[in-house]
């Protein structure tokens, strides 16, 4: 096991107050139910943005949240690390917005683009500028507005989908808290099983998407599914392994929150039971890469993660991407 570099000081999130459940789809003309949603994949609702609610202003709640619970003032980030596979504007960075409306003048910012295993991503990131001297305080956000490129016609990927920000202060370890292990991965020979085919540089916008609506998400489901239970089995694998660690001492995991049959069958592979496993997919949708975030804010929040607690992150998206951490709290 390595000495920890970089601990997680505190976390924060913010999540849109509007609250749509799978009821609510008959009046927007979607043919689903709440029965077939709930047994394929655990949901039963989601936060969805309104009201001109942003990827930027989700985000600013929730750093504002983990820098006041950090006590860390704006003036003080040296890096802020945002990832999004919904930014705001293609150019320039949605983590510019945010460094402007935080007020952090002193802060580089940039957007990560990993999908859903963004913000595990974005800690490594962070590890890895602590490690190098060039920042010791920086701003780690994973903000989705998912709601915005889910093609609400679609009934196969609008009712998985929900909007949401978390965020954590990351901060050079003292003592043995911190970042255990660290695995990454990706696989770009599988991006179309799960992707926007149009609106990127390679097939600008054009008018005829409005009609062949090539520009939302497309995902072939089951084997979406197939890849994401192999993958984040092999990534809880590797975290625990690197950390020297089994799953039995594990506190807690915190798995990406995309459909509760893929978080059982991790845990299942892991060897942590289900009451060790941090769930919230039923509340939240798959909000992508704020989906780690929001939930190990609401794990710390219960108290299901204090000082002391040994936590398993793991994580997979488009891509595909996979990655996992194990951290000492
Ligand atoms: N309501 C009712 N019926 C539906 C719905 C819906 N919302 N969506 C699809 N169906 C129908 C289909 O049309 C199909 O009908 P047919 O048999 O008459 O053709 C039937 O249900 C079965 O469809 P499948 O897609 O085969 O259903 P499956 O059991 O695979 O479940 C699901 C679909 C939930 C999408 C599943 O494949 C899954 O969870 N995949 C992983 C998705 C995921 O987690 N993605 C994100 C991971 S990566 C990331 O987070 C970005």
């Amino acid at each position: 096991m390595r000495r920890p570099v970089a601990y997680v000081a505190a976390t924060g999130r913010g999540v849109p107050a509007h609250v749509m459940t799978n009821h609510d789809f008959a009046a927007i003309g979607i043919e689903t139910s709440h029965d077939w949603i709930v047994e394929r994949s655990g949901i039963h609702e989601r936060h969805i943005a309104r009201d001109g609610e942003t990827t930027c202003s989700m985000a600013t709640d929730a750093a504002r949240e983990a820098m006041r619970r950090a006590g860390v003032e704006a003036r003080e980030l040296d890096a802020i690390v945002l990832s999004t596979a919904t930014p705001d504007r293609l150019l320039p960075s949605t983590a510019v917005d945010v460094q402007a409306s935080l007020g952090a003048k002193r802060a580089a910012a940039f957007d990560l683009s990993a999908a859903c295993s963004g913000w595990l991503y974005g800690l490594t990131v962070a590890e890895g500028m602590i490690m190098s001297g060039v920042a010791e305080t920086i701003l780690v956000v994973g903000a989705e507005k998912m709601s915005a490129i889910v093609d609400w016609t679609d009934r196969a990927t609008c009712v998985l989908f929900g909007d949401g920000a978390g965020a954590a202060i990351v901060k050079r370890s003292k003592g043995g808290k911190g970042i255990l292990s660290a695995f990454m991965r990706s696989d770009g020979e599988l991006a179309e099983l799960l992707y926007r085919p149009g609106g990127g540089a390679s097939v600008p916008f054009e008018e005829a998407m409005l009609t062949d609506r090539s520009h939302f998400v497309k995902m072939a489901g089951r084997e979406v599914f197939k890849h994401a239970v192999r993958s984040m089995a092999e990534a809880a694998d590797r975290a625990l392994d690197s950390a020297k660690l089994t799953g039995t001492d594990i506190d807690l995991m915190i798995p990406h929150q995309a459909n509760v049959r893929i978080i059982e069958a991790t845990a299942k592979h892991a060897s942590v039971p289900m009451d060790k496993v941090f769930v919230n997919v039923d509340r939240y949708g798959n909000t992508s890469s704020a989906s780690i975030p929001i939930a190990l804010d609401e794990a710390i929040e219960q108290g299901r993660v204090h000082e002391g607690s040994t936590v398993l992150l793991v994580a997979f998206g488009a891509g595909f991407t996979w990655a996992s951490m194990v951290v000492r709290f």
